[in-house]
């Protein structure tokens, strides 16, 4: 399946609803208990956009196969070059064939051109797929937080990762705005 990766638009909402959606209540990927609304995810894709990349994979018959965004890690001000990082594939995408890969090639590609430094990845702890899938982008592993969430009548940890995509010069400038940098579309054959 030929899919492309491009930067999601506002009506991207209701896919991004319901993807996230089908895990809210099934799993621990997520430790959201109540999936917000579509307008609240419209709003999360306008405001995201501003700082930092949302992206889409779209399959050739319009379905969003999986999507990933940017957030800040801390509020504070001197926490700003780096970068949470958010991916999830459709339940109904298909797995291992790169899906995944390609939306984050995409994304710690624009944000290196907006002057950012590290990104981070926060997963639940039983998420083996997500921590290979980290590691075999070079994510390293920094941090254990035992217990860390309680859902679905467990508690679980959260694994901290991060990839330093930039130089820790001693004064960086003030990241880009998206709109400040060039993204182009990509049209992608899955090694799958
Ligand atoms: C985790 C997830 C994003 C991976 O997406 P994907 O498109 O299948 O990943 P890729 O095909 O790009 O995989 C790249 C590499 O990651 C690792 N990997 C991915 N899924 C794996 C799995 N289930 N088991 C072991 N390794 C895995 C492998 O090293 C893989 O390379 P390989 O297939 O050549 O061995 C996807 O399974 C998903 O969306 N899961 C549900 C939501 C979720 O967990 N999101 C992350 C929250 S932190």
């Amino acid at each position: 399946m030929k899919y492309k990766i491009r930067m999601a638009v506002e009506s991207d909402a209701k896919a991004v609803h319901d993807i996230y959606g089908a895990y809210v209540p099934l799993d621990y990927v997520t430790f959201t208990v109540d999936n917000p609304d579509i307008e609240s995810y419209r709003q999360k894709i306008k405001n995201t956009l501003e700082k930092y990349p949302f992206l889409v994979a779209e399959a050739e018959n319009g379905e969003i196969l999986g999507y990933t965004y940017g957030s800040p890690l801390r509020p504070h001000d001197a926490y700003q070059w780096n970068v949470e990082w958010t991916i999830m594939l459709s339940p109904n995408a298909p797995r291992r064939c790169g899906i995944a890969t390609s939306l984050y090639n995409e994304f710690a590609s624009i944000l290196e051109k907006q002057g950012y430094r590290y990104i981070y990845g926060v997963l639940v702890d039983t998420n083996a797929a997500s921590l290979e899938l980290h590691k075999s982008l070079g994510f390293i592993e920094v941090g254990l937080f035992e217990n860390a969430g309680y859902k679905l009548n467990e508690w679980r940890g959260i694994r901290w990762l991060v990839k330093q995509i930039g130089a820790a010069d001693d004064e960086p400038k003030k990241p880009l705005r998206l709109s400040e940098v060039r993204f182009a579309e990509k049209f992608i054959e899955p090694n799958g």
